[in-house]
């Protein structure tokens, strides 16, 4: 039942992404600039598909039985947003992942952004490749704060903490401070970041890596992101973070406290998203082959066909869906397994959703990316991941395919997981 209702929940929010893609998209007609270069190019034609019309409005969506208000991208039009920001700059402090995806995409919308990073680091650079012009729309860190009116604060969380005694001050009354993850301020007796009594505190936090929110963006659809304020002296924080969530490319904007987001953000990540999948990939394989099989049949049971079919098929249509596309055999096997991993992984999601309140994990990665060398170390142990027999497996593979079936150009890339021999690397 829990699986028709999300997925009715989902068709609902997917109908109304569609519709206000539609909508967005005509808002867009007589205006110069877009919500993303790539959308204006998108027929307006599809607005005048009736369904699309009747699903508009739709602004409460049940999830499982929980009403939840969806802030929408189309109650936004350039013109509206572009008014509302006509007297800020965009303080946009780092160039790292969100940086640069948030950034290009506010620039893109028309609004006015500065960046702020160090002068002559890597993102320095970045930011000049990306068109920032260093004493115009680039400055150091110090001076574009002082230029901004809406400082959002896109530094690495560890830099967060390290820097805040020094640019504490320069938050002045009338400013705004922004982030996208409630990290700092949450753990405050471990960050020492506690913003100024006299700010409105926002947050937008996108579902996604910054490079999803520049591709999302540039497709003309928008990534959804969390929204939530801190600190409401103005009486409008809330509308504030829901105005630029559309400015640095969100579609969907769902509401939440600081402190929920960074619980579930650090909690998801360690989890299913990032290291929950690497350790149960790794497990899955290393059992194979302790058992004979060989590399490419390990990886295709495990990576290939998780990544290149049916994790896609479960992101499409729900994993009701993509039980239906395997045989009665796998169904049979995976309904009676699931509920032996779920019950042997509560225990480690539940350690792992305290390591997370307890502050435990925030003091590890405070401790791990305040490092001078935390860039070497990480690629380090990166390395280390890439070096898996698992992860050479797939890419070993590729390469010999490409040549076996004599391809005119020679793949040349590292990071290629995939065997099959169509498969193109970006
Ligand atoms: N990445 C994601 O997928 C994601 C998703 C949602 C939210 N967020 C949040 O967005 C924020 C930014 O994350 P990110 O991944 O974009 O950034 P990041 O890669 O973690 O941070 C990079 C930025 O921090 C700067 N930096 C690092 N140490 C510094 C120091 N000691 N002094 C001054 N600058 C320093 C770097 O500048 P240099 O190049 O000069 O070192 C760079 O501009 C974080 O709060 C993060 O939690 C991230």
């Amino acid at each position: 039942m829990a699986s028709f209702a999300a997925r009715s929940a989902s068709q609902v929010l997917r109908a109304s992404r569609r519709t206000s893609a539609a909508v967005a998209r005509a808002a867009l007609k007589p205006q110069a600039a877009s919500y993303s270069l790539l959308a204006r190019t998108a027929s307006a034609k599809v607005i005048l598909n009736p369904t699309f019309q009747t699903v508009r409005g739709v602004k409460t969506l049940d999830f499982a039985g929980t009403k939840e208000t969806v802030y929408e991208r189309a109650d936004w039009p350039l013109a509206k947003l572009q008014d509302y920001f006509k007297n800020d700059t965009l303080a946009l402090i780092g160039y790292g992942s969100q940086g640069h995806g948030q950034g290009l995409n506010a620039r893109d919308n028309g609004l006015n952004v500065i960046v702020g990073v160090r002068e002559g680091g890597e993102s320095w650079k970045q930011a000049v490749e990306d068109g920032w012009v260093p004493g115009e729309t680039l400055f150091p860190i110090k001076e574009a704060i002082h230029k901004g009116t809406i400082i959002m604060n896109l530094l690495s969380d560890a830099a967060q903490s390290q820097t805040w005694p020094e640019l504490a001050p320069l938050i002045t009354p009338g400013k705004t401070l922004y982030f996208s993850h409630g990290f700092s301020v949450v753990y405050k007796e471990d960050t020492k970041v506690v913003p100024p009594k006299d700010v409105d505190v926002i947050l937008v936090a996108p579902k996604g890596s910054g490079r999803t929110v520049r591709t999302l963006f540039k497709e003309g659809r928008g990534i959804n992101s969390s929204i939530a304020v801190w600190q409401d002296v103005t009486g409008k924080a809330k509308e504030k973070a829901i105005a630029i969530g559309v400015g640095i490319g969100s579609g969907y904007m769902y509401e939440t406290t600081f402190q929920k987001e960074v619980y579930s953000d650090l909690y998801g990540e360690r989890g299913v998203l990032m290291g929950g999948i690497q350790g149960l990939f790794l497990a899955q394989y290393q059992v194979l082959r302790k058992n004979g099989h060989s590399p490419s049949e390990a990886f295709n049971e495990t990576v290939e066909e998780a990544t290149q079919s049916l994790y896609p098929l479960i992101g499409q249509k729900g994993m009701d869906y993509m039980y239906n596309a395997c045989s009665t055999t796998a169904r049979r096997g995976a309904l009676d397994w699931a509920p032996i991993f779920e019950k042997a992984n509560v225990p480690i999601f539940e350690k792992l959703y305290e390591s997370v309140r307890n502050g435990t994990e925030t003091r590890k990665s405070l401790e791990y990316n305040s490092r001078t060398t935390y860039r070497q170390d990480l690629a380090k142990e990166l390395a280390e991941i890439d070096n898996q027999e698992i992860w050479r497996a797939g890419m070993y593979k590729v390469s010999r395919l490409l040549w076996d079936i004599s391809m005119t150009s020679v793949f040349t890339g590292k990071v290629v997981r995939s065997l099959r021999p169509d498969y193109k690397p970006e």
